[in-house]
């Protein structure tokens, strides 16, 4: 995929903001402990043309999902999100009663079972065969691919030219955002909308969430970035909206450029707010911030365990992953991690070799601290276990810096 030091999006030359060394693919959860397993390097990239940021190094989606084990939790965090998201749509009129909407990456297709009653048909793609069988069965119908110009031929020709097409935080997923495009372009409706929903890269920035790092998100959207990148293919960004889920994600609207859509005057304002933090500069300070943060992580840890603390992890979640494997945090510090995805339990978590335990596990037998290394849901993570009558836990949050509360 072209020279490594070249952006993906504009093909300019890009430099390195921060390495954070070879791990394992985040969500390579093993059967096994001693299982062989290879590391990659995980080395952000800007490019200074066009605002993108990006891995340096790509992995072959091929590898990272068609045994894809992240299945959406049921979460009442995302379900009023999603109820957030459709509101938006509805209200600005960017779906109706009678839009046709496709979702790609669609897994086992929670968000196209929210917004089926609003709209008159849906349909789903995911390359994940276990996860788009579970979506069919569940009523969803979900066509098991990956997404481009030829499987949306397929699905246009099979179903309808969509209305609406939906990317949620798996846009950022691949190698070439060109090939998605591509899909995108071909099969849209022409007054259709493509809305983008992804980690926005001001928040994983300003709030130090260097562990959104991972080898799936390929890259890291801004306003300008993707503003350039639509461009390429004859799209125009008409709005964005930010919501506070996962860490901070930003929603991108984008209509064909024939359409004759004028952007709303959120996008320059977005442009704005972003300039400086994801400026070389703002970027140089990132970096530094992540590796105190990671050393900070790693002094308390030791601390803890020296006065004798059991500490667990809570949610065996990819950014997880990052998180521990850059602080060198590994299972003799912290032999469990509780987690409520029945596949994820039973495995061991990549290079940290900590033992996936449900969480009626990690209820039965709760530690002194529970690292919340799916720090996103913290609110109801805490929740849960104070509602079990564990008041004795108590929860290390790693993000933006760690903290005990
Ligand atoms: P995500 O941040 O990528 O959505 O992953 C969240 C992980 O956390 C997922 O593996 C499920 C797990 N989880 C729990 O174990 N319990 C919970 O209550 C929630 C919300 C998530």
């Amino acid at each position: 995929m072209g020279d490594l030091n070249t952006c993906r999006i504009c093909g300019a030359p890009t430099e390195c903001v921060l390495d954070l060394g070879k791990t394992p693919p985040a969500n390579s959860l093993k059967k096994r402990r001693d299982e062989p397993e290879a590391a990659f390097p995980l080395v952000l990239h800007r490019c200074d043309t066009c605002g993108n940021l990006q891995l340096r190094d790509c992995l072959i989606a091929d590898d990272l999902y068609r045994n894809y084990l992240y299945v959406t939790p049921s979460s009442p965090m995302l379900s009023r999100h999603y109820r957030v998201l459709i509101d938006y749509l509805s209200s600005h009129g960017h779906v109706n009663a009678g839009s046709r909407v496709l979702e790609i990456g669609s897994n086992a297709g929670l968000f196209l079972e929210a917004i089926a009653p609003d709209v008159s048909a849906v349909v789903g793609v995911d390359p994940a065969t276990a996860i788009a069988a579970q979506a069919n069965a569940a009523g969803i119908p979900t066509v098991c691919d990956f997404f481009n110009a030829d499987s949306a031929a397929r699905i246009a020709g099979e179903y309808w030219r969509p209305d609406l097409i939906v990317a949620r935080h798996c846009f950022a997923h691949n190698c070439s955002p060109h090939e998605m495009l591509g899909g995108v372009t071909k099969i849209l409706a022409d007054d259709g909308l493509f809305v983008i929903e992804n980690a926005y890269a001001l928040n994983t920035v300003e709030q130090t969430e260097f562990d959104q790092i991972y080898h799936e998100h390929m890259f890291y959207y801004s306003v300008r970035s993707m503003r350039h990148l639509l461009q390429m293919h004859g799209m125009t960004l008409v709005d964005v909206m930010t919501a506070s889920i996962h860490g901070g994600s930003i929603v991108f609207v984008a209509a064909r450029a024939t359409a004759g859509r004028e952007p709303l005057p959120t996008v320059e304002r977005a442009l704005e707010r972003e300039t400086a933090p994801l400026s070389r500069e703002g970027l140089g300070a990132f970096a530094q911030r992540t590796r105190e943060a990671g050393a900070k992580l790693r002094r308390l840890v030791s601390e803890l365990r020296a006065e004798g603390r059991t500490i667990n992890t809570y949610g065996a979640t990819a950014k997880g992953n990052t998180l521990l494997n850059y602080s060198g945090l590994t299972a003799s510090d912290i032999p469990f991690c509780a987690d409520s995805t029945e596949i994820k339990q039973g495995r061991y978590l990549p290079q940290s070799n900590i033992l996936v335990i449900s969480e009626e596990q990690a209820f039965a037998d709760p530690p002194d601290y529970f690292l919340l290394t799916a720090w996103n849901y913290q609110e109801e993570i805490v929740a849960k276990v104070r509602a079990r009558g564990n008041i004795r836990s108590k929860f290390i949050v790693p993000i933006p810096e760690p903290h005990i509360i």
